[in-house]
């Protein structure tokens, strides 16, 4: 049971607490959305820019967690070193495992929320040999993520690039019982703290059928190279020699409404950036699965990963933080997932049963018989 994300997946419908993806993403902001998801309703004035100055109460993290950022190989994915990261913050914030009181939850969500971007820009910083960018409190949520990464790179503030970021934030900022918000809700039942169970989440999200996937799309067109290459590629998906990348989900059989509105976001962005070359490709592998028989029998229709790797990489970022990206906004939909699970007074440590397919009972057999 859940009262936060309502998916009708054959009439393409997302709602947040009842409201349309597509008019959270048009009106909203993302510190607006994740209040409304955490607490279950649009915050008031005076309720949004308390939350607001929460968050950003905790805009900084421990010098120690920086030395460990300092430690990952420049090479590593940014992914691995994001859910070690999670997980660290949790030693340097003990008191979060006391999940009764209501006050440490609050102060581990603000916590989250305004430190898993500082991380991520932080590894990325590292990632490319540069000194890291302190969060600017006058900056709004994304704006002040953007700039932890690129402050001094105008092109890549601009005002149109801000306001995509916050609508890609909001957009995967939750999809009810997924396979990483189910990770959350499985580890939140045992009780740890919340950067834990964050983490675990993280972790979940990380694979390529998953939250990895825009990466995997980005790959894939690149590997495609070009239009003339796309009858080919096609043939080895019908195969089954290779998955069509972004395509597909478990509950939408119709297009998803995240790819939907991303595919009209991706023109706004474009249009400061220029167009990406590989979104020719992108379209006409869009225009071939909605016609092919293959895709129509199975309802694979475009994904929220089919466009939003292919926006990230026009807006300059490198592509193993685009799964990163979609971990920042869909950490308020995992808090949102964890807070309503602690207040159901039903719910028992998560422990599915199996069904036993081994052996039965059999002796032990001395190795000399064997
Ligand atoms: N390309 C080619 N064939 C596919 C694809 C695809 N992307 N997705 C599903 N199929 C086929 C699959 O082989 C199967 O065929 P058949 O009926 O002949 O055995 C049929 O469609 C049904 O697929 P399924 O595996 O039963 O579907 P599922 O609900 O278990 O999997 C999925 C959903 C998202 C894991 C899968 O569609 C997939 O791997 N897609 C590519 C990865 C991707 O884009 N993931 C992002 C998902 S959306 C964001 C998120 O959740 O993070």
């Amino acid at each position: 049971k859940s009262s936060v994300t309502y998916i009708d997946g054959d009439a393409g419908i997302l709602r947040y607490r009842g409201y349309p993806i597509e008019q959270l993403a048009e009106s909203s902001s993302q510190l607006e959305v994740s209040k409304l998801l955490i607490d279950g309703e649009l915050p008031s004035k005076e309720e949004l820019s308390k939350w607001i100055s929460d968050v950003k109460e905790h805009n900084s993290v421990p010098e120690e967690i920086n030395n460990i950022i300092k430690a990952f190989p420049v090479s590593s994915h940014a992914m691995g070193a994001l859910t070690s990261l999670e997980a660290a913050l949790s030693t340097f914030y003990p008191n979060s495992k006391n999940i009764t009181d209501e006050d440490e939850n609050y102060k581990s969500i603000c916590r989250l929320m305004s430190q898993v971007p500082i991380l991520a820009a932080n590894f990325y910083r590292h990632s490319q040999g540069l000194s890291f960018i302190a969060p600017d409190d006058s900056l709004d949520y994304s704006e002040n993520f953007l700039n932890m990464m690129f402050e001094g790179d105008n092109k890549k503030m601009h005002p149109d690039l801000v306001s995509a970021m916050d609508t890609l934030l909001i957009l995967h900022a939750d999809h009810e019982q997924n396979c990483s918000a189910s990770v959350m809700r499985n580890v939140g039942s045992s009780e740890p703290d919340p950067f834990s169970a964050v983490s675990a989440a993280t972790a979940a999200l990380y694979g390529p059928l998953h939250g990895g996937a825009n990466e995997a799309v980005l790959q894939m067109l690149t590997e495609i190279g070009s239009v003339e290459n796309i009858p080919a590629f096609m043939d080895k998906v019908k195969k089954k020699e290779v998955k069509l990348m972004g395509f597909g989900h478990r509950v939408y059989k119709a297009y998803d409404p995240r790819a939907k509105y991303l595919k009209e976001a991706a023109d706004k962005v474009f249009n400061v950036t220029g167009t990406n070359p590989l979104l020719d490709i992108a379209l006409e592998l869009e225009s071939i699965a909605l016609n092919e028989d293959y895709f129509v029998a199975r309802n694979l229709y475009p994904n929220v990963d089919f466009y939003s790797g292919l926006i990230y990489e026009s807006m300059g970022i490198p592509k193993d933080m685009f799964t990163v990206l979609f971990t920042i906004g869909r950490t308020p939909g995992w808090l949102a997932q964890w807070k309503e699970l602690l207040a159901d007074k039903d719910q028992k440590i998560a422990r599915p049963r199996q069904v036993y397919t081994g052996y039965d009972s059999r002796d032990y057999v001395n190795m000399e018989s064997r």
